[in-house]
Order: structure tokens, then sequence, then C-alpha cells
């Protein structure tokens, strides 16, 4: 199955080092990032999971479970998880999910055989409060995540899913954003009191609406 932007994140069950979980049930009404990486007791992903467990206090101000995913088993993922916690000065404090018998990879196409036949590439999804998918990204193997800009990222999609904006390139926190073009122009002073810019008709601009 390929998915897409605006599918319903399929749901699972899945065997994860903090029992077993049911994707739906865990995300309940938050917001989700599910990503996967190749395997464990690899150098790469060792950082990406230590990155991620030092960065777990941003996901949960926004409201995002974490998941991880490899086709390792339990005993290497427990085994894993304390080299993590100790070359990474961290505790990993997310499940990570051992699929095995690689349904949830085949489910969320996570395994691209021109890469690697057997091994999960670097997927990443982020799944709004909707259980929408929102955002997809493949990364190779050989390139570790920037999970500042996955928190950009889900940053620009909470403000979007709040307020009728969009952000423009390079854009981060505290920077103004687009209007969307939805809004007509009579409108905009109610929705957007903080003010506005007209560039181009279509390129129309206010200072970050939650700050
Ligand atoms: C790594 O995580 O270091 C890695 C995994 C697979 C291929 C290359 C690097």
């Amino acid at each position: 199955m390929t998915l897409r932007l605006g599918d319903i994140a399929p749901d699972f069950t899945a065997v994860t080092t903090e029992g077993e979980i049911n994707f739906h049930e865990y995300l309940g009404e938050n917001w989700g990032i599910l990503f996967s990486h190749p395997a464990d007791y690899t150098p790469v992903c060792t950082t990406e999971l230590g990155t991620v467990a030092k960065l777990k206090s941003e996901f949960d101000k926004r409201n995002v479970k974490v998941l991880a995913l490899s086709v390792d088993g339990l005993a290497d993922h427990e085994g894993w998880i304390k080299d993590i916690n100790e070359t990474q000065a961290t505790q990993v404090n997310f499940p990570l999910i051992a699929d095995k018998d690689r349904k949830i990879s085949q489910l969320y196409d996570m395994i691209h055989p021109n890469a690697s036949e057997n091994f999960t590439v670097r997927s990443v999804f982020v799944i709004g409060d909707d259980r929408k998918i929102k955002l997809i990204i493949t990364y190779p193997a050989s390139t570790g995540r920037n999970f500042d800009e996955l928190l950009r990222v889900i940053d620009s999609l909470q403000l979007t899913a709040d307020y009728s904006v969009a952000t423009p390139a390079n854009w981060k926190q505290g920077e103004d954003v687009v209007i969307a073009p939805s809004i007509k122009n009579e409108d905009i002073s109610s929705k957007f009191p903080k003010g506005h810019k007209v560039i181009k008709p279509y390129l129309r601009t206010t200072p970050q609406p939650n700050i």
C-alpha cells in the first residue's frame, strides 16, 4: 500500500520495549512521530536514538508521542538501549518497536529493496491529532536525521492546523508567517489582529499568531 499525505495512518499492534502497543491507542488525542532505522548496534542509529531521547521534552511540549522501529528483536533492542544510554549520556525514554516479522515495516513501506533487501531505511512519519499523515520523509541509512528540523516542521504543521497560516522557506520560531490564500483580504484584520503586510496580492504575511 502506498501511503500519502492526508491518509489515515494505518493502525497496528506491536511488540515494543515498553510492552505491547496499539498504535492508535498509543497516540490517543496526541500527534505522533513514527520513525524507522536500519538496525540495532549501528553507529548512526545509536546517535539518532540518543538525540531523540534528549529531545523528548520538546516532543512532549508539542503533544507528540514518539515511537521508533527496527526489524531487530526485543532482546537486541534491550541490550542496545544500554549502549545508547551509556554512550549518548541519556536514558531512552520512548518505545522501540521490535518488528521482527517486518509487518509494520511493510505496512508503512519502510523497506526499499533497491537500497537494502532486509533492513528498513530511515523513514519518518508525522501524524496529526486527527490520525492523518502530515509528513513523510525518507533518508538513506548513511545520513543521520536532523531532529531539530523535524521539530521545526511539527511547529509549522501545528500552526497550520490551529491558524490559517503557512510558513515560508527556512522559517523559524518567532518569524513572520504567510497568510493562507483562502483568507479574503476583508477577513485578515479580524483573524490576524497583530497586523499584516501585503507584499503581493498573493503574498501576505503576519506575525506568528501563537506567541
Ligand atoms: C548506522 O546506523 O550507522 C548505519 C546503518 C546502516 C548502514 C549504514 C549506517
